[in-house]
């Protein structure tokens, strides 16, 4: 029996931080997830390894740019990459095995925690990658929803 589950995940401009290679990447996340949401059973196994890839690319490139910039509050959102990824590779293991649910647990859950690590960790990254690399606060432009303004946000750094 297949099982699908009606949840969706989608990108939100409230997911910009402003430091363009890691917009893309996390862009790319939010598709993932998304994809293995939806997956039908025949296609689990082969949307969990590209999300398991999509995380082990993901966090090493948001790793490498805090070790080689010294950014200096790295070792907890370090340690929230690690704990993330290692529940990724277990799963990915359980879907080999055909626990097909679990892996939209996981994703579910993965839906509830990135924007509190976005807003909390990978934001104060992109605001100093943006100074490492352009020498200013990075500049995010979000539409306004609500009121179908476009805003123009200078982020505070
Ligand atoms: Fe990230
Ligand atoms: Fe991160």
């Amino acid at each position: 029996m297949s099982t699908t589950t009606d949840a969706t995940f989608a990108w939100s401009d409230a997911y910009v931080m402003g430091f363009g290679p890691m917009d893309d990447t996390h862009e790319e996340f939010v598709a993932c997830v998304n994809a293995v949401l939806q997956a039908p059973d025949a296609r689990m196994l082969e949307c969990m390894q590209a999300l398991r890839e999509h995380t082990e690319s993901h966090f090493a490139a948001e790793d490498a740019w805090m070790t080689e910039t010294e950014f200096p509050a790295r070792e907890c959102h370090m340690n929230e990459h690690a704990a993330v990824l290692k529940s990724v590779i277990e799963v990915q293991q359980l879907v080999e095995q055909g626990n097909t649910e679990i892996a939209r647990d996981l994703a579910r859950e993965l839906a509830r925690w990135f924007p509190g690590h976005t807003d909390y960790l990978d934001s104060a990254l992109s605001h100093w990658m943006c100074k490492q690399t352009m020498g200013g606060k990075p500049v995010i432009i979000r539409r306004d929803i609500r009121s179908g303004k476009i805003d123009e946000l200078l982020a505070q750094s």
